[in-house]
This record gives C-alpha cells, sequence and structure tokens, in this order.
C-alpha cells in the first residue's frame, strides 16, 4: 500500500483534533474547512486512485472516519463543549451498561417478626408497642412483680444509673427485660377489648453464647375482654403454631410460673426426632419450647385499671431470635447480631 496519501490523512486526521475554534466565527472557519464543499478532505478522497488495490478498501475506511471525526468535533464546538479529546474522555458514555446497584435483603430477625405479625394480624390483633427504656414500674412492679419479689431473678437487668426522670411512683430506669411491659402500656390507657401483639427488642444481663444473647427480639401477645378461657388461649396458639409451622404440627402446654399470669404454661411444638439434629436441638425430646403464656393474673388488671371481676384474658410472650433459627436452620445466634453480610445476603430471597 503506498503509504503517502495515508500519511497525508493521518496528519490532516490530527490537524483536526488538534483544532480549538473559538467563537462562532472560527467554528464556522472550521465547518468550511473540513465540511464544506471545497473541504480539505476531498482532494484526498481522489487520492484513492494512487492508492494500490489491496489497500483501497482501508483507505476509504480512513477517509470516512476523517469525515465522520471532522462531523463530530463540529457537532461539540456547535454544543459549546469545544472539547479536546482529553476532555472527551471525561465525559460519560451513555451508551455503557449501567453499574448495578445493590439491593439489601431483610434481616432473619425481620422476616420472624413480620411472618408472627400478619398470623395474628389476620385474627384481629393490632401491633402495640412501647419504649425500650422503660421504667421499672411497667416492666415489674404493674406485671406482679414488686421490688424484693424472688420472680425478679429470673431476669437481669441493666438498670440506668442516672440522669434520666424517675419513671411513676419514683421507679427507676431500666432497659425493658421482656415486651410484656407493652401489657401495662396498653392496659393503663386502652379499655376493654383488647386485643394486641407487641413485638420489640429487650435487653438481659446474660452471658453472651451460641444459644443467648444480651439483646434479643420478643412478640408479646394480650387479649382481654369478657369470658376470655384458658381454652381460647389455646385454640389460638394452636392456630399460630400451625400458621407458623405447617397445618400439622402439633402443640402441648406444661405448667409453668410467671408473676403475672395465673395458670402460666409453656408452649411446646412437636418438631419430630428423625434426625440427628432433631435430636440435638430437642434435648432428645422431640418437642420445643417456643412461648410462655398463661391466664392474666388478676393482680395485673387491677394494677392497670381493669376490673378485674368483669373481664379476664390471656397473654403470651415468645422469642423471636430462637424462631428464626427454627426456621432458617442458623446454628449460632450471634450470627444475628453482626451483620456479616455474607450471612445477611442468603436472605435476599427471602420474602
Ligand atoms: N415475659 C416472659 C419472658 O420474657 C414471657 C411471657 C410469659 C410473656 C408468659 C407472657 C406470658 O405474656 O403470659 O420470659
Amino acid at each position: 500500500m503506498s503509504t503517502a496519501p495515508t500519511d497525508r490523512l493521518h496528519t490532516l486526521m490530527d490537524e483536526i483534533r488538534a483544532e480549538k475554534p473559538e467563537g462562532a466565527d472560527a467554528i464556522e472557519q472550521f465547518r468550511i474547512k473540513y465540511l464544506g464543499s471545497k473541504n480539505v478532505i476531498k482532494p484526498l478522497m481522489a487520492e484513492i486512485r494512487n492508492v494500490p488495490n489491496e489497500g483501497k478498501k482501508a483507505y476509504g475506511q480512513l477517509i470516512n472516519e476523517a469525515k465522520q471525526l471532522a462531523q463530530s468535533r463540529y457537532d461539540d464546538f456547535q454544543a459549546g463543549g469545544a472539547d479536546t479529546d482529553e476532555e472527551a474522555g471525561d465525559r460519560p458514555d451513555l451508551t455503557a451498561p449501567g453499574e448495578p446497584m445493590p439491593l439489601g435483603s431483610r434481616h432473619p430477625i425481620a422476616l420472624t417478626m413480620r411472618k408472627i405479625i400478619s398470623i395474628f394480624e389476620r385474627i384481629g390483633f393490632t401491633v402495640a408497642e412501647g419504649p425500650e427504656v422503660e421504667d421499672d414500674w411497667h416492666n415489674f412492679t404493674a406485671m406482679n412483680t414488686p421490688e424484693d419479689h424472688p420472680a425478679r431473678d429470673m431476669q437481669d437487668t441493666y438498670y440506668i444509673a442516672d440522669g434520666l426522670p424517675a419513671g411513676p411512683r419514683n421507679s427507676a430506669m431500666l432497659l425493658r427485660t421482656h415486651t410484656s411491659s407493652v401489657q401495662a402500656r396498653t392496659m393503663e390507657t386502652t379499655k376493654p377489648p383488647i386485643r394486641i401483639i407487641a413485638p420489640g427488642r429487650v435487653y438481659r444481663n446474660e452471658t453472651i453464647s451460641a444459644r443467648s444473647h444480651a439483646q434479643f427480639h420478643q412478640v408479646e401477645g394480650l387479649y382481654i375482654a369478657e369470658k376470655v378461657s384458658f381454652a381460647d388461649m389455646k385454640a389460638t396458639l394452636l392456630h399460630y403454631a400451625r400458621e407458623m409451622y405447617g397445618a400439622k404440627t402439633k402443640i402441648r402446654l406444661r405448667p409453668s410460673y410467671f408473676p403475672f399470669t395465673e395458670p402460666s404454661a409453656e408452649m411446646d411444638i412437636w418438631w419430630g426426632l428423625e434426625t440427628e439434629h432433631d435430636h440435638r436441638i430437642t434435648k432428645g425430646t422431640g418437642w420445643l419450647e417456643i412461648m410462655g403464656c398463661g391466664m392474666v393474673d388478676p393482680a395485673v388488671l387491677e394494677n392497670c385499671g381493669i376490673d378485674s371481676e368483669k373481664y379476664t384474658g390471656y397473654a403470651f410472650g415468645m422469642g423471636a431470635e430462637r424462631q428464626a433459627m427454627l426456621l432458617y436452620n442458623i446454628t449460632d445466634i450471634r450470627l444475628m447480631f453482626e451483620n456479616d453480610a455474607r450471612f445477611l445476603r442468603q436472605f435476599a430471597s427471602v420474602m
């Protein structure tokens, strides 16, 4: 291929790139010179006859490139960009594929709480809330656990040293140890019938291990009306267990003790004993405890201003982490508070 016309064409293209016309007149000069009817590219087009046959095609393409270069530079100048080649490199390439925006995922505890809430909402419970920094009265005394009551030892409490005004009846401030405090708050301000669930975070001064943590979540339930019976409670909790763990789920209620309920029970679900894992998590019994429950103690109703002659009710409280671990096969509770993205990403597809 004869290099002479090709070289001249390259030189011309370098010139086009180097042009920086300022002002409308200069830009018009640029147009006349490179794009006008007597532009400087044309004579080089005629040169194609001096190019040997095998080089004609490449030469023709180069001519086209030169024309396109002149046109696009001119368009830029017209648009006011007047970019040099280096600046042109900084402009965003609007044809490039977009950068994916990583989507977050729901936390397994949030997923579990949403499931629990929606099961109870469908049967008429509404969500109630209370503060995490609570006073001793709502957390303990109103719930029939006065100071010096031995049941206070069941929950190791974080008290808040000072700096906060005292709660009702000059009670101390603390981080709530259970969502049962929301029962007291709701009963104080609402007339029966009351049908609420209270999801939220609670705190206890416990040694952190694979099975327990100093912060965790509970969902509390409370139903107060006339003639509410233990059988009503059992039917509701069986419904819950079957919605959550499958239509064939069996439950059992074992007698237990809580200061705020009488009688009190703990509810287990039948998990099964088929695999080694089943044996391990149920300690060889096949049953798993998932909540505490019972008939609201009349003393609690009276503490919160509800006539215990007229009304009865049941209450329950369940842990969210335990159930999240069952639902999603999580073996260490600490994973749920470390926020390691590799752990959390696994729940991206769970709704
Ligand atoms: N508050 C109890 C706890 O944290 C759980 C509980 C038991 C709540 C029985 C209740 C109940 O409402 O009736 O261990």
